[in-house]
């Protein structure tokens, strides 16, 4: 069976940092209310010429050294982003040719928060079907260009950065000691299209607007909507939650991390977190906790990866590795 295995990992975070104590120089807010709901300290933010393309760029370069390959080896990339440089075309266009690329194809995915895990279900199965050999998966945001900056219930919550991983084909068994993707699982749920939102769009208002949040709404489907698919890959592959090595969920709220852990009986030191440093970058947190995880040698080859995220939408899913 063909499998998609990951080859290697880049992430980029923009040079500024911006800490809860300078925020709340800016809005009324204090470092101590948003550490406490949501585990975050500090954010990164693109400077001014800073596009998703140019983060998503550097990440690119960073995952393509690390898996050996160039540009011209890759067939298909794919580009989970909220914020593209444009309304069009495709984010990942550009990023195709800045990296000297001109072959095999290049989109965008839309799911927000959980638009690396789609991404890379896409990705997957372009490369179990033998469409592409090698593909490149990014997440990248400019979020803070999203963000209402008056707004203290989101603008704390957010930041700017990229990550990226290199797939390429191996040939499993087609059961769950295989390395490599082992099984995506994706679901939407538009009846709450409005509770996380951008009130404006070029189809709407022909404008970007700004992120607009029901915050405990969220929080509640998130929690339920992350047990529910976590169980679910879980049972796909015939595995028990003290099987899994690493779980490294989207990172929207510390809070929202340690209810999936405890579901699956995970001590602390068993999840990757980022969100204290780079706060919410939607599709691109993933792809950043697993080049954070991977640089600093915890995921090791033979592991169990469980991925997980919610997004607006809702938009939530779960990807099941083996590294
Ligand atoms: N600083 C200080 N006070 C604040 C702030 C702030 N930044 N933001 C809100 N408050 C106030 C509110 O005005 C409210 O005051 P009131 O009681 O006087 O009316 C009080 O704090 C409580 O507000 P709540 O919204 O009830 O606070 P809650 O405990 O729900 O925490 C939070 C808010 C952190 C946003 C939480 O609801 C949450 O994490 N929700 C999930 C959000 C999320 O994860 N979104 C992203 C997931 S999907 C994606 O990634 C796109």
């Amino acid at each position: 069976m063909r499998r998609s295995v990951i080859l290697g990992c880049g992430s980029y975070l923009p040079k500024t940092i911006l800490t809860n104590d300078e925020l709340a120089k800016r809005v009324d807010t204090t470092d101590e209310w948003i550490s406490k709901r949501t585990g975050i300290k500090s954010r990164h933010i693109a400077a001014a010429d800073e596009k998703t393309s140019d983060l998503a760029l550097a990440a690119s370069r960073e995952a393509l050294a690390e898996a050996g390959l160039d540009a011209t080896d890759i067939d298909v990339i794919v580009v989970a982003t909220t914020t593209p440089d444009n309304t069009f075309p495709a984010t990942a266009a550009k990023v195709q040719a800045l990296l000297g690329m001109t072959k095999g194809f290049a989109f965008d995915v839309q799911a927000v928060c959980s638009g690396f895990v789609y991404a890379l279900a896409i990705a997957d199965n372009f490369i179990r079907l033998g469409q592409a050999n090698k593909a490149l998966v990014i997440g990248a945001e400019t979020f803070s260009r999203l963000l209402d900056w008056n707004d203290r219930g989101t603008c704390v919550l957010f930041g700017d950065g990229a990550g990226a991983v290199v797939l390429g084909a191996i040939e499993g068994k087609g059961d769950n000691t295989d390395r490599g993707i082992l099984s995506t699982h994706l679901h939407s749920d538009g009846r709450h299209y409005d509770l996380l939102a951008a009130d404006g769009g070029p189809g709407s208002t022909g404008t970007t607007g700004h992120v607009r949040m029901e915050g405990q709404e969220v929080f509640r489907h998130a929690v339920q909507n992350l047990a529910d698919v976590v169980d679910e890959a879980l049972a796909a592959n015939n595995l028990k939650p003290e099987q899994i090595d690493w779980l490294v969920p989207h990172q929207a709220n510390q809070r929202i991390i340690e209810g999936t852990a405890k579901k699956l009986h995970m001590s602390p030191d068993r999840v990757v977190v980022t969100i204290a440093d780079h706060a919410n970058t939607s599709a691109a947190s993933i792809p950043l906790a697993l080049a954070a995880a991977s640089k600093d040698g915890r995921l090791k080859q033979g592991q169990l990866v469980l991925l997980d995220a919610m997004g607006g939408g809702f938009t939530w899913g779960a990807a099941m590795v083996r590294w």
